[in-house]
């Protein structure tokens, strides 16, 4: 079965839509995956469940679908059907935006990459909290975690950011299971400097002393990026214990283009396989300096590269350029 479906799907339907624009490609994927009909075929199709649980949560496997391919949580039950362990979706920010202008997702296919910098394009915290809140409402809620992934909305100036978060995490807080701060987008001006010292602490106490006055506290993630220094990475370990953080996503795509230079060339943060030493890197130097839970993600396109994101120290993996890559069959080469 799993070989099958990756064979369909790199024999058949990658071809087909790699012969389009990268973002065309996207929604048609996910617009397919929607039509009525197609749930109750995909059901059953997933791999057994290996139920783990971390800060907290229940997770039905340790695989879940990484933050940007379902930014505005529109087809969750797909992604339970096709077997995932667990989907953080996002980035969400306060205020609905388009993102930067087309063409922004570009396709390396000899090197396995993509380069994006579509820049946060989203419905808003207020859409989006409603469309969830539906879903939760409803007849058949989901069954797997739903992380949500928190930004800063283009507009708001970077001193005003904790504040622009803190909207964002009052309306989604009552609606995930976990939260993930993200800090580490290349495509949104000034974003990563929220991973410097002052301005992380200060965007940590605003989000965590948020969280305490809610009836059901949530767990809180940091995302980082990967080109961070040891010292900076060293700094926010620090922060994260002493804000008592569940958890740290590694890592968010590259500005180093090196790997699949003279070809890249395009701004905006690289994915996929040129990816994979670098963040199994940043996992490996992290569980060194930190007992805290780490999901590892970047450059995972089948079972070795999956068991060496465990190996460095990872307890929860997300895919996302290697789902475009191999598709659903992914999912059973690397859970079995
Ligand atoms: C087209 C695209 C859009 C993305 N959008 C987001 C996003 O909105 N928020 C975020 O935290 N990460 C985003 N990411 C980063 C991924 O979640 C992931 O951290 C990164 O791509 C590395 O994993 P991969 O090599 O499996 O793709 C995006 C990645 C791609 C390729």
């Amino acid at each position: 079965m799993n070989r099958l479906t990756s064979r369909w799907y790199e024999h058949f339907v990658r071809p087909l839509l790699f012969r389009m624009d990268p973002e065309t490609a996207h929604h048609l994927a996910l617009r397919a995956l929607r039509v009525p009909g197609a749930l109750a075929g995909l059901r059953g199709f997933g791999p057994a469940a290996q139920p783990l649980m971390l800060f907290g949560v229940s997770f039905r496997n340790p695989l879940g679908l990484a933050a940007g391919f379902d930014k505005n949580g529109v087809a969750l039950p797909v992604w339970e059907a096709l077997g995932f362990g667990f989907v953080e979706i996002g980035t969400v920010t306060a205020r609905p935006q388009p993102g930067n202008p087309r063409p922004r997702i570009f396709r390396y296919s000899g090197p396995e990459a993509l380069i994006n910098r579509l820049g946060f394009n989203n419905d808003g915290a207020e859409v989006i909290a409603q469309r969830l809140r539906r879903l939760r409402g409803s007849a058949r809620p989901p069954s797997i975690p739903i992380g949500i992934n928190l930004g800063k909305s283009r507009l708001t100036p970077i001193e005003e950011a904790a504040a622009d978060y803190l909207y964002s995490f009052r309306l989604l807080q009552p609606l995930a299971d976990y939260i993930a701060l993200n800090v580490s987008s290349p495509n949104t001006p000034g974003l990563r400097s929220l991973q410097e010292h002052a301005a992380l602490v200060e965007l940590l106490r605003t989000i965590t002393s948020e969280n305490a006055l809610f009836p059901a506290p949530k767990p809180i993630l940091l995302k980082i990026a990967p080109d961070l220094s040891e010292m900076e990475m060293k700094e926010i370990i620090s922060a994260c214990e002493e804000f008592a953080i569940a958890g740290i996503i590694a890592t968010n795509t590259t500005l180093d283009h090196s790997a699949i230079a003279p070809d890249a060339d395009e701004q905006g943060g690289l994915s996929g396989s040129p990816l994979r030493g670098r963040s199994t890197a940043v996992v490996s130097f992290l569980r060194a300096h930190t007992r805290l839970p780490i999901i590892g993600v970047g450059g995972i396109f089948d079972a070795a590269s999956a068991r060496e994101k465990f190996e460095a120290g990872a307890q929860l993996l997300q895919v996302y350029t290697g789902y475009v890559y191999r598709g659903p069959g992914l999912l059973r080469e690397i859970l079995g």
